[in-house]
């Protein structure tokens, strides 16, 4: 049996293939079918004793049950430690009941992953009461890597210019945004975000922030249904900036949803491939592989 190797769930072959060559190790894919009558037979065609399951979990209640099962297969093969790799972790908002009687499912998700894989890791996960994702995870390993950096990259690469402004739409956005802009040796400023509903957000600049003229990339972690980005471009324009540009590490929104964000000014979404996505500017194999040679 070998030590080391890839199983990746059909919607993350693209993606594990490359995580597969970066490290040089072997790829092997599982086989998913589905039923008429909506069940899901899955085939994993291969493990080692150190199996790597690759599963974005982007769209997660379609993901988490064939996940499961794929993890169970991969030991009744012999795999005898589990790595998922899900550059996406779903499910991290709700870290409390916020009203009587809700699931506070990053506990329930937390519970059923850690009983089936033995670490975890993921990308920027969406961490918000309780920041260390340790906390979240007690019963495994797990290794959270930030994608601020790449992030910082594709502004690199596009020759940033004295113009350039970087803005964080929200407060839980300001670590971050922070780190992007010392990394591109850029200014930054953080906008205040009030959340009224899923597709409703109100947004307000400092006062002290110039953005008349400026060439700006919104930065964000992650863009759901873009009202958050989509706001701060309408205000970022009403106050004369000269063009607008976003980037995030997951880019979960639908292509209606890309057209709003054209809509309201933003001329370019650019996204990691945490989730695949017709944004996905730069791929997070080297990250992730520099993380799990170091295991
Ligand atoms: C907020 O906590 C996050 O950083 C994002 O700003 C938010 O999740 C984006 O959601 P949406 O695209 O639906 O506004």
């Amino acid at each position: 049996m070998k030590n080391i190797s890839i199983a990746a769930m059909p919607n993350d072959f693209a993606s594990a293939q490359r995580l597969a060559s970066a490290m040089s190790v072997e790829f092997a894919p599982i086989e998913i079918r589905d039923f008429p009558d909506g069940e899901t037979l899955v085939r994993a065609s291969d493990a080692a004793r150190q199996t790597i399951l690759y599963c974005s979990l982007n769209n997660p209640n379609e993901k988490l049950a064939p996940l499961v099962l794929a993890a169970s297969a991969l030991r009744d093969l012999g795999a005898e430690e589990i790595i998922l790799v899900a550059p996406y972790l779903c499910y991290m908002r709700q870290d409390k009941a916020f009203h009587r009687g809700e699931a506070v499912s990053q506990r329930v998700i937390a519970k059923l992953l850690s009983s089936w894989i033995d670490q975890l890791v993921t990308v920027e996960p969406h961490l918000h009461r309780v920041q260390d994702l340790g906390s979240v995870f007690p019963d495994i390993k797990s290794i959270s890597l930030s994608g601020a950096l790449l992030l910082a990259e594709l502004i690199d690469r596009d020759d940033a210019k004295d113009d350039v402004l970087l803005v964080g739409p929200d407060q839980e956005a300001g670590a971050w945004t922070k780190a992007v802009a010392q990394k591109a040796q850029l200014p930054y400023v953080v906008l205040t975000k009030k959340r009224l509903g899923d597709r409703d957000v109100s947004i307000t600049i400092p006062k002290e922030a110039t953005v008349k003229g400026k060439h700006i990339y919104l930065v964000d972690d992650v863009v759901s249904t873009g009202a958050t980005l989509a706001s701060a471009a309408t205000l970022l324009r009403e106050q004369g900036a000269a063009m607008i540009e976003a980037l995030t590490v997951h880019a979960l929104c639908s292509s209606e949803d890309l057209k709003h964000l054209k809509a309201a000014g933003i001329t370019r979404l650019r996204s990691t491939d945490t989730v695949s996505h017709e944004t996905n500017a730069i791929s997070i194999a080297p990250l992730l592989a520099a993380a799990l040679v170091r295991e």
